[in-house]
This record gives structure tokens, sequence and C-alpha cells, in this order.
């Protein structure tokens, strides 16, 4: 990379800043402030194993999941950050019951709410695999000037501002979407700033990847065990049959998938009738990424991610994403109810 050509995320974000007439600098300081707080998650990740940061905390979230130690410190790094950057007055957290409202004098102006996944893909973390942290930014509906209020929170995918995720893999990356396209920000440690690495991105049209944990087989409907039996078969025009590939980290899964061409199942299944994927911070953001990029993003049964009216904090909802054919083919299945 020529280094004098480099242009780092504040930058990038402030240039753009200028395609929004009446922007005040607001998102861009959001924006600055969570890319601030996932350095130190970084740094934190990158030590993990040498300190005192692996293993349990001997707590449960929210949805019944054991915490880990790494979740409470990205939680409140990225609550921490939100909070300075007097741009939100609240968060909705995989890890908090309730949303967090910033009840001070600034941060009750802050325009904006944030949704977010702190850490995504815990049960990779003491094994060194990559994991990520996933968030989405709306406008508050509530009164500026008040406390953020739960309605602030349950709004539709499709009026997000801007959402995004960090990747803390072999890189640390940082992909996000203000509905302007998708671009790629990779960390150089070395200097400390998220460089533009990926412009534009647009995910391939046809892919060759499927990504499901192939583990539930016995518990998934019809219609996906009968795509799966498809993307396994045997076609030389389709160029089948498909790669899995299943890491466990819905971060790191889709983003291989929007970058080499995939879909991405997580579905319904017997004992969990909305599959296990969080709508708020998980679900929505990934798919506003994913629409924005070229790809869609359903519930499998022909119901858009985006424009789910969301009900609870936690709801989950099962969550197919990946290039519009793909996507496409797999609720053809489904609709099918295995009759093909
Ligand atoms: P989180 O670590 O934030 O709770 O999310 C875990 C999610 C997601 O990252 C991943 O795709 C999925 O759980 C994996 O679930 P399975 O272990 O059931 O495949
Ligand atoms: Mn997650
Ligand atoms: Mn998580």
């Amino acid at each position: 990379m020529n280094e004098h050509n480099v242009t780092t995320l504040n930058e990038f974000v402030i240039k753009k800043q200028n395609d929004f007439p009446y922007a005040k600098g607001e998102l861009t300081r959001l924006l600055s402030h969570i890319g601030i707080a996932s350095k130190i998650v970084h740094r934190e990740v990158n030590k993990a194993g040498l300190v005192d940061i692996l293993g349990e905390m001997g707590t449960v979230n929210p949805t019944g999941e054991d915490q880990k130690k790494l979740d409470v410190f990205a939680n409140d790094q990225f609550i921490g950050a939100l909070k300075a950057s007097a741009e939100c007055c609240g968060i909705a957290s995989e890890e908090n019951q309730d949303i967090v409202t910033f009840d001070n004098d600034l941060a009750r102006d802050g325009k904006y709410i944030v949704t977010i996944d702190p850490l995504d893909g815990s049960s990779n973390i003491d094994v060194n695999v990559s994991i990520g942290t996933i968030f989405a930014i709306y406008r508050r509906i509530s009164k500026i000037g008040h406390k953020a209020q739960e309605e602030d929170f349950l709004q539709e995918g499709t009026r997000q501002v801007a959402a995004g995720y960090v990747i803390y893999g072999s890189s640390t990356m940082m992909v996000y979407t203000t509905g302007r396209g998708v671009n790629g920000f990779t960390l150089d440690p070395s200097i400390g700033e998220f460089c533009l690495s990926h412009p534009k991105i647009q995910t391939p049209t046809n892919g060759k990847i499927y990504s499901i944990n192939e583990g539930n087989y016995v518990k998934f409907p019809t219609g996906v065990k009968k795509y799966l039996k498809y993307c396994q078969e045997k076609d030389s025009e389709t160029n089948r049959p498909f790669t899995s590939r299943y890491i466990g980290s819905l971060v790191a899964d889709f983003h291989r998938n929007l970058l080499k061409g995939g879909i991405y199942i997580y579905p319904e299944t017997e004992n969990n009738p909305n599959g296990k994927l969080r709508l708020l911070y998980e679900c929505n953001p990934i798919a506003f990424i994913a629409e924005q990029a070229g790809g869609k993003a359903s519930d499998g049964n022909g119901n858009r991610i985006l424009d789910l009216k969301p009900t609870s904090l936690h709801q989950r909802v099962p969550f197919f994403v990946g290039p519009r054919s793909m996507v496409d083919k797999a609720e053809e299945f489904m609709n099918s109810k295995g009759e093909m």
C-alpha cells in the first residue's frame, strides 16, 4: 500500500459527511467513538491468553447464555465510548436485559441510539478463532432532551442510519454502511488507524459456499434439509456441489461469504421456532450491510428482515443471508415444504 494514499476511517467518514447536506458531524463522532472502542477490544483480544481475560464470568446474559469475561469487557468499552461521544442517548446490548440510557445533560440531547452485540462468537474466544462486534445506529424517535425510551430501539431495520461490524480476525477490520454502499477498513496496528482497504464492497452475484450448523440437521425444517441436499448435489452448470464452511461466529461467517459469495443460514429448529440469532443487534445490521452490498436477507419464510417490526429487545428471528440468487433458491425450497 502506498502510505501517502492511505485513507483512514475518520478521514473517510468526514469526507462522506458532505454527502448529507444537513449533517453536523454527529454521526461522524459516533462512528469514530465506535472505532476507538473497537481498537481497545482489539488490543485485549490480542492479549487474550496472556492476561486473565479468557474464560467464564460466572454470570448469564439476558438470553440465558454464559457470559465470558471478554463479553463483559467489550460491553463496558462500547458503553463507555458511546456515552463519551455525547451523540448517543442510549443503547440496547446483548449483554443487558434492559436498555441502557445515558442520563447526563449532554447525552440526553443525543439524537441517536445504538443496538450492539459487543462480542459475537463468544464460543470461539478461548480457542483463538475469529470473533466480532456488530452495531446498528438509529435516529431516536422520543423527544430530544429526555431519557431514551424502549420505542427508540424497536424500530424496523429499514430505519437504520448506519450499521457495521468489526471482525477480530487474522487482521482486524471494520465494515460499515450508511446506506450508500459498503466499505471495509483494515486496522494498521503500527499507526493505530483503520485504513480503507475494501472500498465499495459488492457481494458476488452467485456463490459456492453454504454456512449452517449441520449438527442441528435433524431439527431443521424440511425446506432447509432439501436445500442442503441441493447444495451437495453435483451439477456443473450451477457449480455444485457447493463448499461447506461454518465457523460459529456470525461476523466471521458472514464476512467470508460477503467477499467470496455464499449463503449463511440459521433457521428455526424444532426447539427454537425463531432460530437463535437476535433481530436488533445481529440480523438487522448484517441485513442492512448485505442489501447494500447487493445481497438479500430474509427469515426464510418470505419476509425481508429489514421490514420486520420488532416487539422486544432480545427477539430472535430465523436468518437467511447471502447473494440474492442463493437466498431466493433457499426460499423456494422453504416454500415448497419439501415437495421439490
Ligand atoms: P454470541 O456469541 O454473540 O452469543 O453469538 C453467537 C451466535 C453467532 O455468532 C453464531 O453464528 C451462532 O451463535 C452460532 O451458533 P451455534 O453454535 O448454534 O451454531
Ligand atoms: Mn452474536
Ligand atoms: Mn455476543
